[in-house]
C-alpha cells in the first residue's frame, strides 16, 4: 500500500466511524425518532463522504505544488454553487486557531461549540434550528490531517496531535 493510499484508507475509516456515530444520533435526543430528521442526517452523511472523498482524490492526484489550486479552495467554490442553487450550505472550518483565511474560523455559537466538541473527540455534532417556520439541521464533522501533502500549505498541521481534527465541515441542510 502506498503511503497516500494508506492515508486515504485511514481517512475513509475515520469517515465511516463518523457515520456510525451519526447513526446513533446527535445531541437532539427528542428528535431521534423524527423520520424527517433522520433522513436529513443520512443526507449529511452522504454529502460528507462525497465532499471529503473528492478533496482527498483531488489533492492526491492534482495538487503537487503550492501554486496549484488547493482542493479546499475548489470545495469552497463548490459549496458556494450549492448554496446559490438553494440545496444546502457548507462551511470549511479551521480547528487549529491558525487558519490560512480568517473567514474560515468558527464564527457563530454553533460553529464554536461544534468545533470544541469535535476537538474533544466526538465524531459528529448536530443541532436542529427553526428559521421562519423552516427547520434546518446544522451538523459538523471532523477533518483529520489526511495526507502529508496537506502540510505543504498548512505547515502547522505537523504539530497537531495524531487523531485530532485540524478542521471541520459545517452543514446547514433543510429538514424536509
Ligand atoms: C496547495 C496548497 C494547499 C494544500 C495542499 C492544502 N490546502 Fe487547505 N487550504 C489552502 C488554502 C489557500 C486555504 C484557504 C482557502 C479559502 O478560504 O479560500 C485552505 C483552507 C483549508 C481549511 C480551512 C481553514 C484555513 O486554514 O483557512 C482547512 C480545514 C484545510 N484547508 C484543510 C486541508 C487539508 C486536510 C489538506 C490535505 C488534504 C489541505 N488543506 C491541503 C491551501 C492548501
Amino acid at each position: 500500500m502506498t503511503r497516500a493510499r494508506f492515508a486515504l484508507v485511514l481517512f475513509l475509516s475515520a469517515a465511516v466511524a463518523g457515520s456510525l456515530a451519526m447513526l446513533r444520533g446527535g445531541d437532539s435526543s427528542d428528535a431521534k425518532k423524527d423520520p424527517a430528521v433522520e433522513r436529513t442526517r443520512k443526507q449529511v452523511r452522504m454529502l460528507d463522504d462525497l465532499y471529503k472523498t473528492a478533496v482527498v482524490l483531488i489533492t492526491e492526484h492534482y495538487v503537487n505544488t503550492e501554486q496549484d489550486l488547493p482542493a479546499g479552495s475548489a470545495a469552497i467554490a463548490l459549496f458556494d454553487a450549492m448554496k446559490k442553487k438553494g440545496w444546502h450550505e457548507v462551511r470549511l472550518l479551521d480547528a487549529t486557531g491558525e487558519p490560512l483565511e480568517e473567514k474560515n474560523s468558527p464564527a457563530d455559537d454553533f460553529e464554536k461549540l461544534a468545533v470544541a466538541k469535535l476537538k474533544a473527540g466526538e465524531a459528529y455534532y448536530d443541532e436542529i434550528i427553526d428559521q421562519g417556520g423552516q427547520r434546518y439541521l446544522r451538523a459538523a464533522t471532523p477533518i483529520p490531517v489526511v495526507l502529508k501533502k496537506c502540510a505543504m500549505c498548512h505547515p502547522h498541521y505537523e504539530n497537531v496531535a495524531k487523531g485530532k481534527p485540524i478542521g471541520a465541515l459545517a452543514y446547514k441542510v433543510p429538514i424536509e
